[in-house]
């Protein structure tokens, strides 16, 4: 999920933005989306999405660094997926009955918790990473009749009211209040925080992300996530592992806790479970947790979710698994991105806006710093005052003119995220690496990469 600049969005009227074939969905859904896209000269019309190629209906080629925030692991329309799909439609099997026992989502949670290896061995689906979340609140309040939930700064966890309660970024929160009482932060790799909070044995879990996509693609501190897992089993909380974007392989293995041979409680799955083409998501647990929750007859239905486990979704739950296997996409990722990351460290580390190039896998960011040359810091505070995204959606705007798709991390507007579908072939990430270097070369010595943003700026000054 990103996140579109909030003073951006309320530019767009002065653009012009309303090109026909958006009218429909100016008048019923988003206008401000379509505005903000045009604001960005990035409302492109896509006709086709295959493997990591975007076409355009203007004979553009885009290639995808973005994967729809870590969805499409497989790539856009992976055949495995469509084929999986149509054969399942064909079929006219039983789709949401709610009254009999769908034999897919046995198999598939069977294959989930086989990989996630550990704990986990009961697995509830439903059909968003944030619903994922909210039944992990649910289950670990549950389990371990406390009420308190604990979370790490620059998290991202979802815009349900639960998930929501579990993101300190004030722009999500905004008006959407009040949070879930009980809910505490802790900064994301510091074990003596946490400490601290879980020796109250007031929290019922603590819900992070192994790899905080949003929060700036922040790796742990080496020691951290094994630390969080002792500290948690010492003080009876909950251990709950979001990996909705770093999970079916997106870091190389199918769960980033696998990196660190961690055995999470829970753990959350959504985006890439399906193949990019499905609403589906996973909360795997433990045996015993699942006790607590469903224990008796009279509580076989206590949490449910209508789409949850249906055909298409599990179907496609099935292929997305054996297509990434059958691929090496784990491997696959892991060279991938070593190999981006070299390549890129080896372009940009000169440039003094660069801060670091860090990853893990296919989901690896770009941080950007502010310059100490006067000549580049006076253009980049003046802008930076006028909205802190600005220097961001800039450079992705750049990028775009040059055929890359990316977007800056939605709660740190200072790291680009490096995220291509695990598909992504050695002179894609080439032409990349080069694209980046291009850019970064321009916002250091041309006056264009900071007119440009100005001009940009002035466009939003002006509504
Ligand atoms: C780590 C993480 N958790 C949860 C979510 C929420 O997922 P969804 O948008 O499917 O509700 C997101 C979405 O970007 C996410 O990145």
């Amino acid at each position: 999920m990103g996140r579109p600049s909030e003073v951006l969005a309320t530019t767009a009227a002065a653009t012009g933005a309303a090109a026909s074939k958006d009218v429909l969905y100016q008048e019923h859904v988003n206008p401000q989306w379509v505005r903000l896209l045009e604001v960005l000269q990035m409302n492109a019309r896509y006709t086709r999405c295959q493997g990591t190629e975007l076409f355009t209906a203007d004979g553009r080629r885009i290639v995808d660094f973005l994967s729809g925030y870590c969805v499409h692991n497989l790539g856009h329309n992976h055949p495995a997926i469509v084929e999986a799909l149509k054969d399942e439609l064909d079929r006219r099997g039983p789709a949401m009955l709610q009254s009999h026992v769908p034999d897919l989502a046995g198999e598939l949670a069977h294959k989930l918790c086989r990989r996630a290896g550990g704990r986990v061995n009961k697995v509830f689906f439903c059909s968003s990473g944030s619903e994922g979340v909210e039944a992990a609140i649910k289950f670990s309040r549950a389990h371990t009749r406390r009420t308190g939930l604990l979370y790490a700064d620059g998290a991202f966890h979802g815009l349900t009211c639960g998930a929501l309660s579990l993101m300190g970024d004030p722009f999500w929160r905004e008006s959407f209040g009040p949070m879930l009482p009980g809910t505490e932060a802790v900064p994301f790799g510091d074990l003596e925080a946490l400490e601290r909070k879980l020796a109250s044995k007031k929290f019922a879990a603590f819900i992070v992300e192994p790899l905080q996509g949003e929060g700036g693609v922040r790796v742990p501190p080496a020691g951290y996530l094994e630390g969080v897992q002792t500290l948690c089993r010492r003080y009876g909380t909950l251990f709950v592992a979001d990996e909705v974007q770093t999970g079916m392989y997106r870091t190389g293995r199918f769960l980033a806790a696998h990196h660190f041979n961690l055995e999470p409680d829970m753990v959350i799955l959504a985006k890439a479970l399906s193949g990019g083409l499905m609403p589906s998501a996973a909360l795997l647990m433990s045996d015993e947790v699942y006790e607590s929750v469903y224990g008796s007859l009279a509580r076989a239905i206590v949490h449910t979710s209508t789409y949850s486990e249906n055909s298409l979704a599990m179907r496609a739950g099935l292929a997305a698994i054996e297509a990434l296997e059958s691929e090496h996409l784990g491997d696959r990722a892991l060279t991938a991105g070593d190999f981006l990351r070299t390549r890129l460290r080896e372009a940009l580390s000169s440039y003094e806006m660069v801060k670091e190039i860090r990853g893990m896998g296919l989901l690896n960011g770009i941080e950007f710093q502010a310059p100490r040359k006067l000549a580049l810091r006076v253009p980049f505070e003046a802008f930076g005052q006028i909205h802190p995204g600005m220097f961001g959606q800039v450079v992705v705007m750049r990028l775009f003119r040059l055929g890359f798709l990316t977007q800056m991390c939605g709660n740190n507007f200072m790291v680009l995220k490096v995220a291509p579908p695990l598909v992504v072939n050695e002179r894609e990430a080439g032409e990349f690496v080069n694209a980046a270097r291009d850019v970064v070369e321009m916002m250091h010595s041309s006056g264009t990469f900071w007119s440009e943003a100005l001009g940009l700026a002035r466009r939003v000054l002006t509504v």
